[in-house]
């Protein structure tokens, strides 16, 4: 085994990573430092400051990093409209790249030989952090011990803890815990009963929304203002990035907004089952393609949804710091520079719509449009002709085919 000194370790404090600090001090006899991302995750903070001392940490770093998690990469992917298959908001995907440079740079700053993470060997999470290390810093060595140690199932690794005396977290019911990932974009769930897909989930797994049928009886209207792509103010108050997902986490848990019960394809080539919930950024998507509606012209927009995919891909696989999703982001901001104006939207029992949609920078024009008669020139001879030419090659087709 290689000689290591130092390791810089992804922690949340959770059962796994705290296994693994203890397996590295045995294994390795290493200094580990601690770093633990407040992504607005919530609660399991402050216990794994006091977990990290309780195991003998010294340097132990909690870095606030909810405002950089938003501006620098929740709204970058929202101005794509990125959904991977169609349905998920990237939520866990979009944290790891963030998390990675910042072990990075803690790693470069100490002078650490290598980050370790406790992303499991099946998931996608493993290469979300270490493609970004390759691509942020190719020296820095990266080590999972679930792919390294002889555990080789969750009852193994609760064996392990009761027997290093490492208190197993139980959820409100007294049974262990789902697998579980939150940050201000959303709270995912996996594992146990969510693993048989013909399963209904549990309700008592839904953390930050209630269920639509529970959801008021009153719809709620609420107006988000957007500058040149990105979201800046609810209700006409201007917010941080961080404070406005958070005030729209609020009100769209609060209706029963964005939860998602979706089977997914992983990178490493299983199906997984997992249950999302994302009140803001659904919203928030919601919006964005309300107020896009009227700012962005047609064959740009379609165009913007033609790379989606492909561009949710890159992220969903890992591949935030690569230069093809950086430059399908050059593309994207550069279509966003009169993405600006206002959008109203009504939420209710699980559902937000936009109602309204204003912008200094419209391209929809009422004039041009309207059944009425109207003053702007639009010779209806013109649509004639446009039919009968994209008609051509259709009258050729169906003569070929003896209609
Ligand atoms: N399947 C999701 C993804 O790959 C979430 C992974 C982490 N979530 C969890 N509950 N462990 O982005």
């Amino acid at each position: 085994m290689t000689k290591i000194e130092k390791i810089v370790l992804s922690y949340s404090g959770g059962l796994d990573t705290s296994i693994i600090l203890k397996w590295f001090q045995e294994t390795y006899g290493c200094e580990v430092v601690t770093f633990t991302a407040d992504l607005g995750q919530g609660e399991e903070l402050e216990p794994a400051q006091a977990k990290a001392e309780m195991a003998g940490v010294r340097d132990i770093r909690i870095v606030d990093l909810r405002e950089e998690f938003v501006s620098d990469f929740v709204f970058p992917m929202l101005r794509a409209n990125a959904l991977y298959e169609g349905q998920y908001l990237l939520g866990s995907s979009i944290a790891r790249p963030l998390i990675a440079k910042h072990l990075v740079g803690i790693a470069r700053e100490v002078g650490a030989d290598a980050i370790a993470h406790g992303a499991t060997g099946k998931g996608n999470d493993q290469l979300r952090f270490e493609l970004a290390v390759n691509a942020l810093d190719p020296s820095i060595k990266v080590i999972a011990p679930w792919r390294q140690w002889n555990i080789r199932s969750r009852m193994q690794l609760l064996e392990y803890a009761e027997k290093h005396r490492i208190p197993v977290p139980s959820d409100k019911r007294g049974e262990a815990p789902f697998s579980i990932d939150a940050n201000l974009l959303h709270t995912s769930t996996e594992g146990k009963s969510l693993e048989n897909p013909a399963e209904v989930a549990p309700d008592h797994i839904y953390q930050r929304t209630v269920d639509p049928v529970d959801a008021p009886d009153a719809p709620e209207i609420i107006t988000i203002g957007f500058e040149r792509g990105d979201p800046v103010s609810v209700n006409g108050k201007a917010m941080t990035p961080a404070a406005l997902l958070t005030e729209l986490n609020g009100l769209g848990g609060r209706h029963g907004v964005g939860r998602l019960d979706l089977v997914e394809n992983r990178f490493i080539g299983m199906k997984s089952r997992g249950i999302y919930e994302t009140p803001g950024g659904t919203i928030l998507l919601t919006a964005h393609r309300g107020i896009e509606s009227i700012t962005l012209d047609r064959a740009a927009a379609h165009l913007k949804d033609e790379i989606m995919p492909r561009y949710a891909e890159l992220i969903y696989n890992g591949f935030w710091f690569a230069p093809e999703r950086e430059m399908l982001q050059a593309l994207i901001d550069h279509s966003q520079a009169f993405v600006s104006g206002e959008v109203t939207l009504r939420l209710y029992k699980g559902s937000a719509s936009v109602i309204s949609r204003v912008s200094p920078c419209s391209l929809y024009s009422a004039d041009l449009v309207t059944f009425e008669e109207s003053a702007v020139a639009f010779d209806h001879h013109d649509a004639e002709g446009f039919i009968r030419l994209n008609g051509l090659r259709l009258r050729s087709w169906a003569a070929r085919n003896g209609r």
